[in-house]
């Protein structure tokens, strides 16, 4: 007997619930107002076919189109980094953000084995060299003891139809491979990584930095508070990116951008 997605999701992985919608803005503010008004049994799932209103990090906009993954997960526990700076919440600490694309770089990995699958921190899955993933992890302000871990992932796109700036940066699975990719068993396995990765099974910094699209390389860190250059020397095990200034190694909790510089 065909299985429905549902039973798969409650049979197969660490989820407890599932909200399973055609159309909403944005999977995260899903997610959040449910915590707030109606609270599911976690690990819960709020998956979505599209979103209108797709949020990235800070002010940005995820685009997404029909064939994308984009769904969040509410887990329990309280990652945060002690308050925002803002006094709006609490700021989830980097490492949630970090297990989670580690968990979506090993899906890419074993369903695209001719994909070569890099992250780029803190929050960024690449597919040869261009984005293929998006992470948002918030956590409510109201309440600290969960955390809703939002992914947008690009399988059965094409950019073509993105917004040029969009398309300069991103790719999809399609556009890397030409073939098209069972969204459900995707999913499933990306679940179960997700649950792996959460228990943080390995020091991250050696988890992360074997695939770090940034060691080694010059960056420009953006900040509130200015920016500051420097050799990327990958993170450490709690999530911070380090970076080798003139100053001396500058361990990065949060930043407003990360870019590698030119090449001279
Ligand atoms: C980023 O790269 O800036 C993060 C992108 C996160 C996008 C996902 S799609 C599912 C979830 N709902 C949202 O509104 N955003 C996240």
């Amino acid at each position: 007997m065909v299985k429905s997605l549902m039973e798969r999701l409650l049979g197969e992985t660490f989820l407890r619930s599932v909200e399973q919608e055609p159309e909403t803005a944005s999977t995260n503010d899903r997610a959040l107002r449910l915590l707030q008004d109606a609270p599911p049994v976690l690990p819960a799932l709020v998956l979505a076919d599209r979103q209108t209103a797709g949020r990235g990090r800070g002010a940005n906009r995820w685009w997404s189109a029909e064939g994308a993954l984009t769904f969040s997960v509410i887990v329990p526990g309280t990652p945060t980094a002690g308050e925002s700076p803002a006094g709006n919440g609490s700021a989830p600490e980097p490492a949630i953000a970090l297990w989670s694309g580690i968990a979506t770089a090993r899906t890419l990995e074993r369903f695209a084995a001719d994909l070569s699958v890099q992250l780029k921190w803190p929050n960024d899955v690449l597919a040869n060299g261009r984005k293929v993933a998006g992470i948002l992890i918030e956590v409510p302000s109201q309440r600290h003891d969960a955390a809703v871990i939002g992914i947008g992932l690009n399988v059965n796109v094409s950019l073509a139809a993105a917004p040029a700036e969009v398309r300069d940066v991103a790719t999809s699975l399609r556009d890397e491979t030409g073939r098209e990719f069972d969204r459900i068993e995707l999913l499933v396995e990306l679940l179960r990584n997700l649950e792996h990765c959460l228990r943080r099974p390995n020091p991250l910094a050696e988890t992360w930095n074997a695939c770090c699209a940034l060691k080694g390389r010059r960056v420009v860190v953006r900040r509130e508070s200015g920016s500051l250059s420097g050799l990327c020397r990958g993170v450490d095990d709690q999530g911070a990116l380090l970076v080798a200034t003139e100053s001396g190694v500058q361990a990065i909790r949060s930043a407003n951008s990360v870019r590698a510089a030119p090449s001279p």
